[in-house]
């Protein structure tokens, strides 16, 4: 045991109160993403829908907007846009993972909910916590309500992964095939290559290493965290988010990223076999570590963590001495069509629709919209006809372009002047924003490509304006919570 003290609690529940205080005058909260209720807030974990309730647990420093000893908060759903929050689920109370109860996630077996994370251990004393001083165990969780535990076991003990791997293994995901359990595992192997490593299992409960799922090349990075893998009726779906992955043309231009394979697995070998190149799962600047989850109407949905993605020295998120930081994306529908995985908005944000506008518009020159509210907005451009080429300029200085070949999301002062992504769109149709207070997320077509991001516009006042030459279809909503 490894119990955290009473003076742990009182300081933690002291600091929360005094972060409540900032947070309250900050306009910069958003209005319907989740974020923490105080403090800092990473990766998706344990999303789940059980009995009709949606689940998103998620790491969580609830002292500290920077950053710190992570515990699991938690927050519940009923419609995927009404959150509620809940207790801590849980906190870095036992020697196997008093460093941090880091990701993993829910798989729900009759009336249960099977939990995997990782417990993170550093050990006192000289060490680089890569090669050496660190345990990441595997801890498995039963809970018959997704609120209280009722059993914990440490399932693979750090002594226990094969050779051959730094002290950096973490990061659960299980899945079901024919019967059959399997867990995957990111890692950073001796030789600096990220692996995803496969465990088998009967019955939850023991488990057995069944092999290197997938490895990548030197140039896929040195490490690669949050695995996540789906079936679909067209191509299998492997995710993970590799670090130090080097950039390409338009992609992986963050300093971490995340993304996908679409591909096969050959069940008798236990292998991943990639089919298509390695693709960026948002062309924006925050996302990182995204997890996904199939509700009960069979959708698969995902959450990414809307932060890391940029961390340049420059670029030092302001709502920290606010009393907080980071939040996730809205949620996602994934699907696989023709060939190509395509992420849609979950559609239940859309009851947050209103005042309802359309038009159709000959922009040539420059076109503002009124009657604003350009806080938390929708916006669906429909490009009938491209001239030479078209900006969307929203959130004070944030442009959205588009040329025919590349599109654009550049930002000015109140984006840090992170300077541009790009993506290469030759038939671009439709460019559908969906903007909250500090953040913007970009649909292109219909969810062939995806950019999130964060911004924070000082004044309240705001415009939408066009710029190019270009005929338009406008649909535009207040999204109001
Ligand atoms: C990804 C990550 C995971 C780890 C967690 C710790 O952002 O580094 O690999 O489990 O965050 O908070």
């Amino acid at each position: 045991m490894s119990e955290l003290t009473d003076q742990y609690w009182q300081n933690l529940e002291q600091k929360q109160a005094e972060l409540k205080e900032k947070i309250e005058r900050d306009p910069w909260r958003l209005s319907f993403h989740q974020m923490p209720e105080t403090g800092w807030l990473n990766d998706p974990n344990g999303a789940v829908q059980f009995k009709g309730v949606y689940h998103l647990y998620h790491q969580y420093v609830p002292d500290n907007p920077e950053g710190g000893l992570v515990h699991w908060g938690h927050k519940t759903s009923k419609d995927m846009v009404q959150f509620q929050e809940e207790e801590l689920f849980l906190s870095p109370d036992q020697s196997y993972n008093k460093d941090g109860v880091y990701s993993g996630s829910a798989f729900v077996k009759d009336d249960e909910i099977h939990f995997f994370y990782t417990g993170n251990v550093k050990h006192p004393g000289e060490h680089d916590y890569t090669f050496s001083g660190r345990e990441q165990n595997t801890v498995h969780i039963v809970s018959k309500d997704g609120f209280t535990v009722d059993y914990e076991e440490v399932v693979i003990p750090h002594e226990d992964y094969p050779e051959g791997f730094t002290d950096h293994i973490r990061d659960p995901k299980v899945f079901e095939k024919d019967g059959k359990y399997y867990m995957v595992l990111g890692s950073r192997a001796l030789n600096h290559r990220g692996k995803i490593l496969l465990y088998r299992s009967t019955d939850l409960y023991s488990w057995n290493y069944a092999g290197v799922f997938l490895e990548g090349e030197k140039e896929m990075g040195y490490m690669w965290e949050c695995p996540d893998f789906f079936e679909t009726d067209d191509k299998d779906v492997l995710i993970f988010s590799p670090q130090g992955l080097k950039a390409t043309a338009h992609e992986f231009e963050s300093t971490h990223n995340s993304g996908y394979y679409l591909g096969s697995v050959d069940w008798g070998s236990e292998k991943f076999m990639p089919e298509s190149t390695f693709k960026e799962l948002d062309r924006g600047f925050d996302f990182y570590a995204p997890q996904t989850f199939e509700d009960e109407s069979g959708r698969r949905i995902l959450w990414g963590w809307m932060g890391l993605g940029d961390i340049s020295p420059e670029y030092s998120n302001p709502t920290v001495a606010r009393g907080w930081q980071h939040a996730m994306t809205l949620p996602r529908e994934l699907t696989v069509e023709n060939g190509q995985l395509k992420q849609r908005p979950l559609k239940e944000y859309e009851s947050l629709r209103k005042n309802e506008e359309k038009t159709a518009v000959k922009v040539s020159g420059s076109y503002e919209l009124d009657n604003q509210n350009p806080r938390t907005f929708e916006l669906i451009v429909t490009l009938e006809q491209l001239g030479e080429s078209l900006s969307v300029h929203m959130k004070e200085d944030t442009v959205l372009s588009y040329d025919g070949h590349i599109f654009s999301l550049a930002h000015g002062p109140s984006g840090f002047g992170r300077s541009e992504r790009t993506v290469e769109v030759e038939d671009l149709s439709r460019i559908h924003v969906i903007a909250d207070t500090s953040s913007i997320e970009i649909f292109l077509n219909d969810g062939d490509y995806v950019l999130s991001t964060r911004v924070y516009p000082k004044h309240e006042k705001d415009t939408i304006r066009f710029e190019g030459d270009a005929e338009l279809s406008i649909e535009k909503w207040d999204l109001e919570n």
